[in-house]
């Protein structure tokens, strides 16, 4: 992983109106997500980057925080912070025409299609060189940052030429060493057949297979590998035999799955014992007891529903089902360029209908989870990284209430305030 420069400071707030967090080192599933540690009159301390206390105010050691002066939260809500496990932010160009001929009524496979869409985006990202790249990065990271968010994902998956692919990657590292940020990097090698294998899918995807994976795992960085699992994209066979070769050489694997058709890819991810299936905006019941049964934390995306246009994920049902359920914000040049972490949690909790503890967990431990980081991040208990975010509110029932609004105002990673609003 891309882990941003250590951060290993010590902190003491006191004074905390309302501490939330989920707790554990694994995702939570089904009714769990609903467990909310929530204490008033609270206290957290932070020691060499790690959470040292996150309790009650009466119950703080005074040793513990010998020789820290305290930062006064003046009865303000403290959570821990956002885990984006689903971005695509590493990329050049923008497609902000494309938006609004969807929002005309054009539909994203047709623009897809009609060589536009990611292929659009592959050629901005194929001239942009690494500085290019890295700039445009940090910058949308440090808006994630602003938002709350202390761990993100990097997809790739705008270059489909491996020298791309590994720049996009490289990128994300760079940007990891700039910005107080926790990066995984996730190579989506079958994002689009690539633009030199027009019509062969399978010659891509065997390209990708032999030339581009083994230089990926050389290299390092990436944690994962994901594929566009799509009616007119790739189909069960190609993201079958991509995501198994990545298992071999030790990636995780996540799958973007019935997205806009049902195909098969939630029972894929659940028969490759994939980290997370995400989207899932078709998927059905079965489906919802597959990824529950193996644990694979079901991933929803609803800025890009909102943006597309498209019914939401029925993550309703996916919590009733037994399904660990995560949010991100999928951010990207095409179906969802907001990256608006507020709303995300407005459609939550108004159009989606998870409580707002359900939908602190999906963005926080169960993101986590999302990325294979649970036992290290996403929530605020003893021996994990000091990752939390000071609310300008009382609680978190504002988060919801004041919708689309950033209540973030203060943002600790690994024990350092990084971000004062
Ligand atoms: O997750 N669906 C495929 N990938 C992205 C969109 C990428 C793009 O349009 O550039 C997604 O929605
Ligand atoms: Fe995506």
């Amino acid at each position: 992983m891309a882990r941003s420069a250590e951060l290993a400071g010590d902190a003491y707030i006191l004074n905390i109106g309302e501490l939330c967090t989920p707790l554990g080192t694994e995702g939570l599933a089904g009714s769990a997500m609903r467990d909310i540690y929530t204490i008033a009159d609270a206290a957290i301390v932070a020691r060499d980057g790690l959470i040292a206390y996150a309790g009650p105010q009466s119950g703080l050691d005074p040793d513990l925080v010998e020789g820290l002066s305290p930062v006064d939260a003046n009865g303000r809500a403290v959570i821990p912070s956002f885990v984006d496990s689903h971005a695509h932010f590493v990329f050049a160009g923008s497609r902000s025409d494309e938006f609004l001929l969807r929002a005309g009524g054009m539909s994203y496979m047709d623009i897809h299609r009609s060589g536009g869409g990611i292929a659009r985006s592959v050629r901005a990202t194929r001239a942009a060189d690494l500085e290019e790249l890295v700039g445009l990065g940090e910058a949308r990271a440090w808006a994630m940052v602003q938002q709350g968010v202390t761990t993100v994902e990097a997809k790739s998956g705008y270059g489909l030429d491996r020298d791309t692919e590994l720049r996009q990657l490289e990128a994300a590292n760079v940007v990891a060493e700039r910005v107080p940020i926790d990066i995984v990097p996730t190579y989506l090698g079958l994002h689009s057949v690539g633009p030199e294998f027009e019509g062969d899918a399978r010659g891509y995807v065997d390209y990708a297979i032999a030339e581009v994976l083994p230089a990926v795992a050389a290299q390092g960085y990436a944690r994962f590998a994901d594929a566009f699992c799509e009616a007119g994209v790739f189909g069960i066979e190609d993201c079958h035999r991509f995501l198994t070769a990545a298992k071999g050489l030790g990636l995780g694997a996540k799958i973007h799955a019935e997205e806009i058709e049902r195909t098969g890819g939630a029972a894929l991810a659940a028969q490759l014992r994939a980290t997370s299936a995400d989207h899932l905006l078709r998927a059905n019941d079965i489906d919802f007891q597959m990824l529950a049964g193996v644990g694979c934390v079901a991933t929803c995306l609803p800025l890009t529903s909102f943006c597309l246009g498209l019914a939401h994920a029925d993550a309703r049902s996916m919590i009733d089902a037994g399904c660990a359920v995560a949010l991100a914000s999928d951010l990207n040049p095409g179906s969802a360029a907001s990256g608006s972490i507020p709303l995300i949690i407005a459609l939550a909790v108004l159009q989606m209908k998870l409580s707002i503890e359900e939908t602190i967990t999906a963005l926080t431990l169960n993101g986590a989870a999302a990325l294979g980081l649970a036992a290290e991040t996403g929530s605020l208990e003893p021996g994990k990284k000091a990752d939390f975010i000071l609310l300008d509110a009382p609680s978190i029932s504002f988060l919801p209430y004041r919708s689309g609004v950033n209540l973030v105002s203060a943002v600790f990673k690994g024990g350092e305030l990084v971000y004062r609003a």
